[in-house]
């Protein structure tokens, strides 16, 4: 976000008419402009933040279709005609980065890597041959292999040709120079908190501004205005980042994932004095499960400094995943509704070859033509649905329990001592006056006080103490210390309370 020169716009003032109207302006709704963009429809993006400021901002910024171990899961769960149009369409959306890049002249350090999905144990390597064998099977230019660019030994890998890394923001960047030069209307601060879906769709936002479009995008990564209860079939976790520069001899070439030790992910990006950025990923971990993410990022950074000596951690940030009970990301039209509300979500973090799949996906719905990888992405799909039946069990169950015994659980009784005894950079959920309130007290001593109560669907939320925010265990949403949105599906912010009557 520190390296791509973004532009600004202005937030929606007034009325606006578009043909399609895209809520969101993250990989998913950029890519999905500039597609119907390019068909000739009068394109208007509404960002409740800043341009990309979100899942997009954060990604690492992978383009493969090595999806870690997905390919033995997809043709045990689903058969191997989907696992190979999932490698197809998956493989497609990376080509297609390579052909608008062209297209447009985009410089967005595109590089072609192989994609690693590694294990140390000797005990995981049986299941690294499946995969290397099903992804084979789908399509994909994979092999198992004993050695990789790592500087440390791996039991087994599976090792995937030309696939690819860049920047995404970059990328981006030159997809929005690209709408604006075709008609389409960019809008930053514009948050859409209401939509009739009917011919036209008309949005709302919080400032009073409308949008009529006879098509919407709802491209909110977590997704809004979900009225099919997608949410029901998400779950989320979320994982650290930490970057700083390599001396050039030290870059692996390639990009890597495993699942073992909390997971690492691992790839370089160019600098521009010649040497390389590591970037490495790890300790995933449920938002708002009260996880100690301090500790996390120490973990990782040692990590780091003993498998890569040399390197000096420079950035640190988190990044937010949704991934669906039966595998598949969603991309279609919204279930249940009139057919113009169109919707991507689910990927897994594997967003980046997923967004630009999404926006082209639903730039053909819209145009009346269907690609033949589009029937498995469907968000509407019952079969597979019904065959995660006991996976989607178990997120409701583990929602429903977060709801009631959230409001069961004996809270600290807010008396004065327990706020008293948080310390700077400390956060807690305390009862006050009968109610749940979310307190922090900042490094200054000064107490920040909000309701604990998520507003999207009621549950509470609990303290990240790296970043600083309060996060909701049931649905992902993130706040601020004083309640600001940072990210969905909640539409409203957490109310502010008195900190003198705690
Ligand atoms: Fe859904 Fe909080 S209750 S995100």
């Amino acid at each position: 976000m520190r390296t791509a020169d973004l532009p600004s716009f202005a937030p929606l003032a007034g009325t606006a008419r578009a043909d399609a109207a895209v809520i969101g302006s993250g990989i998913v709704g950029l890519s999905a402009a500039w597609e119907l963009a390019r068909a000739g429809l009068r394109v208007v993006v509404l960002e409740a933040d800043r341009l990309a400021g979100g899942v997009t901002g954060h990604t690492t910024g992978k383009l493969t279709a090595l999806h870690t171990a997905v390919y033995d899961t997809l043709r045990t769960e689903h058969g191997e005609d989907t696992a190979r149009r999932y490698a197809d369409s998956q493989s497609a959306a990376l080509r297609h980065v390579f052909d608008v890049a062209a297209e447009l002249g985009i410089d967005c350090e595109l590089e072609e890597r192989p994609a690693y999905t590694y294990c140390r144990d000797p005990d995981a390597v049986e299941a690294l041959h499946a995969e290397a064998k099903a992804a084979r099977a789908a399509g994909l230019g994979a092999s198992f292999v004993s050695a990789t660019g790592l500087p440390f030994p791996v039991a087994g890998a599976v090792r995937v040709e030309d696939q690819a890394q860049f920047h995404p923001l970059k990328y981006l960047s030159g997809l929005l120079e690209d709408i604006v030069a075709r008609g389409g209307s960019i809008h930053e601060g514009t948050r859409v908190t209401g939509l009739d879906e009917g011919d036209p769709c008309r949005l709302t936002t919080a400032s009073g501004a409308t949008v009529t479009a006879r098509h919407v995008v709802v491209a909110t990564h977590h997704p809004v205005f979900d009225h099919a209860l997608l949410a029901a079939r998400l779950t989320q976790h979320r994982d650290l980042v930490i970057a700083g520069p390599l001396p050039a001899p030290l870059d692996p070439q390639g990009m890597y994932i495993t699942e073992e030790g909390g997971k690492r992910s691992v790839r370089t990006a160019p600098l521009d004095d010649g040497g390389r950025l590591l970037i490495v990923t790890g300790e995933a971990f449920a938002p708002g499960e009260g996880e100690d993410t301090e500790a996390g990022y120490a973990r990782l950074e040692a990590w780091a400094a003993q498998r890569f000596p040399g390197v000096t951690i420079t950035d640190r940030w988190a990044a937010q995943d949704n991934s669906v009970t039966d595998t598949l990301p969603l991309i279609g039209r919204m279930p249940g509704g009139g057919g113009h509300v169109y919707v991507a979500t689910g990927f897994a973090g594997w967003g980046m070859t997923g967004g630009v799949l999404a926006g082209t996906v639903i730039a053909s719905l819209i145009g009346g033509e269907e690609q033949p990888w589009a029937g498995i992405y469907d968000p509407a799909r019952l079969g597979s649905t019904l065959r995660s039946a006991p996976q989607l069990l178990k997120a409701q169950w583990d929602t429903g329990k977060r709801f009631v015994k959230d409001r069961l659980d004996t809270l600290g009784d807010g008396t004065n001592g327990t706020v008293r005894s948080l310390r700077p950079g400390e956060g807690t959920v305390i009862r006050s006056g009968g109610r749940p309130c979310a307190v922090h007290r900042d490094d200054r001593g000064g107490l920040h006080a909000v309701s604990a109560v998520c507003t999207h669907l009621g549950c509470l939320v609990a303290f990240n103490n790296a970043e600083r925010t309060w996060e909701c265990p049931c649905h992902g949403s993130r706040f601020g210390i004083d309640g600001e949105i940072l990210q969905g599906p909640a539409l409203d912010p957490l109310e502010r309370l008195d900190t003198e009557e705690l």
